[in-house]
């Protein structure tokens, strides 16, 4: 099987994942023996050694391509790649590209594919580990009120967050600099605030750094309005004192390093949960 989209998981399935990881954080070991692949194409820090660091505590066979260095810098495409690593005995791969739904030509029914980003469409692991942050704060993630506040149009967090919620009944609302409400004017409605940054690499559009914050962010001013027991997160990286300011980095409200710890953990599940339906 494979985990391309929210989309592809139930809200059952959903569950199940956030439980499996919670076990994994709570000690649980399992072992997979098998090769598994991790192909960057797009630049990461949590999704590829969160993705690598479960892979060890799965005790799997690790590959990391290097793209810089492969022959896809000699026209060769992802899927020929993808193909050519199989033939080594690779069938499962974790893979990240800025190419909307990348897979669309792989139909090789042995592969199985964990999507790590697809340009501005999906993130699945990002949407699970931000579900798991939230149960384990509200201990459900049904009923809730989820505001995500940036770029939102160029976003796959935003998009992959928007169809896990839905499944379970809780309110996203987006907010960027083309809406007239603004989050400060709303902000004492939501359970959890999510915050993105500005995707500068999807988009040529300019914006002013200097009042951006003031404008869209999160500031001493409007986190003083949020609920009692709500949240803050970013699913990062962050851009202090644009997104949020940098003097809210140890406020008892941010979550940010806890949905990076929580990173590892639902991406052991995904993994499991894909070599299992091998
Ligand atoms: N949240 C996220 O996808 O971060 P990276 O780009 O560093 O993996």
């Amino acid at each position: 099987m494979n985990i391309l989209s929210i989309s592809d998981l139930s809200a059952n399935e959903i569950l199940k994942l956030i439980s499996d990881a919670m076990q994994f954080k709570n000690g649980k070991i399992s072992k997979i023996e098998r090769p598994i692949a991790n192909i960057f194409i797009e630049p990461s820090t949590r999704t590829l050694m969160s993705f690598q660091r479960a892979q060890n505590k799965l005790g799997m066979e690790i590959y990391n391509f290097s793209p810089e260095k492969s022959s896809l810098t000699k026209g060769e495409t992802l899927d020929d790649t993808i193909l050519n690593l199989y033939a080594m005995g690779m069938k499962v791969f974790v893979v990240r590209s800025s190419e909307p739904h990348y897979w669309k030509n792989i139909t090789n029914k042995d592969i199985a594919i964990i999507n790590a980003g697809d340009g501005v469409i999906n993130h699945p692991s990002q949407a699970l580990l931000d579900a798991m942050t939230i149960f384990e704060e509200f201990g459900t993630i049904e009923n809730l009120k989820i505001a995500i506040v940036g770029d939102i149009e160029h976003s796959r967090v935003f998009k992959s967050n928007v169809d896990l919620f839905s499944k379970f009944n809780s309110t996203v609302v987006g907010y960027s600099d083309k809406e007239i409400k603004s989050i400060t004017d709303e902000i004492e409605n939501y359970d959890v605030v999510m915050f993105l940054r500005i995707q500068h690499e999807r988009h040529d559009k300019k914006y002013n750094i200097s009042n951006y914050n003031e404008l869209y962010g999160l500031n001493e001013n409007n986190i003083s309005k949020m609920k009692n027991n709500s949240i803050f997160m970013h699913p990062g990286p962050v851009n202090w004192d644009v997104e949020i300011s940098s003097n809210l980095q140890h406020h008892p409200k941010n979550r940010i390093l806890r949905q990076v710890e929580n990173g590892v953990f639902i991406r052991m599940a995904m993994i499991e949960k894909v070599c299992k339906n091998m």
